[in-house]
């Protein structure tokens, strides 16, 4: 994994609430989820963005996977500080390995992954291990299940291999450097 400085991470974890207010404002027009879902968030750092999906989607459960001891920390402190009123049981916080999720096969119905997906790879430039880790979240959706995603780096080497599993795109933003793209598993 691509891990970050202490630096990286003071930005990551500390510049959010806006960032993440626009990606649920997105979000919300663009996906709709059945009642009782089970959602998967890949490297939620601090975890303020899965409070908010928590809070938005109310998921019957929320599995956030995060490598980073550290940032883990960081999330367990923000959910401590940040309750969440009516969905309070939904959201874990787990230690995980994006490359190696303890997840049964077909048991998601959306992962989310802001910008995580490259650091499935030891350096951000490197694509090699993206695959891999784009095929485990594969394994672990349901059939129509969804991924949504926003990444500044491989962006067209991840849409391709979204489509050449035959993901269908329900919606795609591209900012300036970033994207963000909602894809749909085949049903
Ligand atoms: C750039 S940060 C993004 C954090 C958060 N999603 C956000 O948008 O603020 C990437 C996160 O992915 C985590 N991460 C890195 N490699 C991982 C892996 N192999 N499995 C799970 N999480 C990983 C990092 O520790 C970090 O918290």
């Amino acid at each position: 994994m691509a891990e970050m400085n202490a630096v990286a991470r003071f930005f990551v974890n500390t510049f959010g609430a806006r960032r993440n207010r626009r990606r649920w404002r997105w979000i919300r027009e663009h996906l709709a989820l059945p009642p009782g879902a089970s959602c998967l968030e890949i490297g939620p750092g601090n975890g303020s963005m899965a409070a908010l999906l928590v809070e938005g989607l109310a998921p019957q459960r929320y599995l956030a996977m995060e490598l980073d001891a550290r940032q883990l920390s960081a999330a367990r402190e923000y959910a401590r500080k940040h309750p969440l009123e009516g969905s309070r049981g939904a959201l874990s916080l787990e230690r995980a390995d994006m490359l190696h999720l303890p997840l049964p096969d077909r048991s998601i119905d959306a992962a989310f992954a802001f910008v995580a997906l490259h650091h499935a790879s030891p350096s951000h430039r490197d694509f090699s291990r993206v695959p891999d880790a784009l095929a485990e979240i594969d394994r672990t959706l349901r059939p129509g299940g969804y991924l949504v995603y926003e990444e500044f780096v491989h962006k067209e080497k991840i849409r391709r291999w979204l489509d050449d599993h035959r993901f269908a795109r329900v919606a795609v933003r591209q900012g300036w450097a970033r994207e963000w793209v909602i894809a749909r598993k085949p049903g």
